[in-house]
């Protein structure tokens, strides 16, 4: 059966490359709303956002990561951060996080946008969050860039099915 959540599942890709339109705040919000609705661990939604569209903010964080091209051609960023006083368990609120990451991908396709998750830059969390003025204890997951795709041409690979799944019993 057709169907639009699984077609953007398979056909969402990270994009790199943008235009110089912006992207409104009202679209971001749109897709940190899809975040937000990702499932959490007893419902703790311990996830955190920055929107970052001011270029000079932009300019310093491209320092903190070998992708800093990326986040100099994004017009927007959004830092996602966990909050370890919403937190109550390590391994299932990175998963929220996760959970959450990925949503906000995907409303990015839908709403024609495009965004790569940007992990690189975690190595330089301090001061990425020191850049952000905000409190040392949140944690930094990841920075999403996004924009106006400058070309839909990319592609990507996974290797088959079988090879993922262990055992069918
Ligand atoms: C945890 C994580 C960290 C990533 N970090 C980066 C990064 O720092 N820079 C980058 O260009 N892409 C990064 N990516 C994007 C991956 O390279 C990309 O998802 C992968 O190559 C598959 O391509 P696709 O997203 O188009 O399917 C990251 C993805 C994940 C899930």
């Amino acid at each position: 059966m057709p169907s639009p959540i699984l077609d953007a599942i398979q056909q969402r890709r990270s994009i790199r490359e943008y235009t110089d339109e912006e992207v409104r705040p009202d679209e971001l919000r749109e897709i940190i709303r899809a975040g937000i609705w990702a499932p959490s661990g007893l419902n703790n939604q311990p996830w955190r956002f920055v929107i970052i569209r001011d270029a000079a903010v932009r300019r310093r964080l491209a320092e903190q990561t070998h992708y800093g091209h990326i986040v100099l051609a994004a017009p927007a960023l959004i830092a996602v951060y966990l909050d370890p006083a919403a937190m109550y368990n390590e391994v299932k609120d990175h998963q929220a996080a996760g959970a959450c990451i990925q949503n906000m991908l995907l409303a990015t396709e839908a709403l024609g946008l495009g965004a790569v998750w940007l992990g690189q830059i975690l190595q330089n969390a301090a001061a990425v969050t020191a850049i952000l003025e905000l409190p040392e204890a949140l944690e930094l997951m990841a920075v999403l860039a996004v924009g106006h795709p400058q070309h839909r041409r990319q592609t990507s690979q996974r290797k088959n099915l079988a090879e993922f799944v262990l055992k069918e019993l």
